[in-house]
């Protein structure tokens, strides 16, 4: 376990799977969270998981895409805790489809998320990090991003662009402090349901616990000689 005490972190997409995964971990390491999501239910369930630990938990519903929300969301946090050591950009979506039958709206709908959300907390956050000489970024990629998958088209674009991201912002920031790291699951089991044997050398779905570990690393203190980095949590995928 990872010591986070004295840390603040936000972290976007809280509310389920890895995100709730990566929440808990960061609450159990002793970090005071600033959890986000879109869906309220969820966010304040993992706010309450969060704050069983005894660390102090703010939550803030709002759509990663929705730029005056999220650097309100940011602002609000260095008000209240005065720091951001931590930033994971989590929240994403990825719907299977045939690209040919996707259209731009729906592209537009994933970069908005996927990509710009990413950006707007990076953006955000990133003076209060330069600012005190230190930060961990974390963003969130995906193997198909990586090897680009057929029926992810353009999820696979956005999660490159994700992934190219974190090796040039690493390189604009790491001198002043701040790592950008980048973590890529393969298929992780986030409804308990997924039984994929096929995809991976280990033979199973991986845990949103076991992917959260690796953000957790990335997270902390013990991570500093690591930045520009992509870690795939894929189990040693079989399937591209
Ligand atoms: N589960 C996998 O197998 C897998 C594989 C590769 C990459 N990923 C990536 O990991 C991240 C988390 O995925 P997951 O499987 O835990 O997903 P999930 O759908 O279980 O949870 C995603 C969370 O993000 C929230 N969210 C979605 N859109 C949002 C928005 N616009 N603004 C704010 N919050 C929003 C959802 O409400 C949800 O709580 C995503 O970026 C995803 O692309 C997941």
């Amino acid at each position: 376990m990872f010591d986070f005490t004295g840390k603040t972190a936000l972290l976007t997409g809280a509310g389920r799977g890895i995100g709730r995964a990566i929440a808990l971990g960061l609450a159990k390491g002793g970090a005071n969270l600033i959890l986000c999501d879109i869906n309220e239910e969820a966010l304040k369930a993992t706010g309450a998981e969060a704050a069983a630990y005894g660390v102090r938990v703010k939550t803030v519903c709002l759509d990663v895409a929705d730029e005056p929300a999220v650097r309100a969301a940011v602002a609000a946090a260095i008000a209240e805790f005065g720091r951001v050591q931590i930033l994971i950009n989590n929240a994403g979506i990825y719907p299977p489809r045939n690209f040919l039958e996707s259209t731009s709206a729906d592209w537009k709908r994933m970069i908005d998320i996927n990509i710009l959300g990413t950006m707007y907390a990076s953006h955000a956050v990133l003076p209060n990090m330069l600012e005190n000489g230190y930060g961990r970024i974390v963003n969130i990629g995906s193997v198909a991003g990586h090897y680009g998958l057929s029926w992810f088209v353009d999820y696979s674009m956005t999660k490159g662009a994700v992934i190219a991201f974190t090796r040039a912002l690493a390189k604009a920031v790491t001198p002043k402090g701040v790592t950008v790291n980048c973590v890529s699951p393969g298929s992780i089991d986030v409804t308990g349901d997924e039984h994929m044997t096929e995809f991976s050398f280990v033979g199973r779905s991986g845990t949103p616990e076991e992917c959260a570990n690796v953000v957790l690393f990335l997270a902390s203190d013990e991570a500093s000689y690591v930045s520009g980095q992509e870690y795939l949590v894929d189990g040693c995928r079989r399937l591209m």
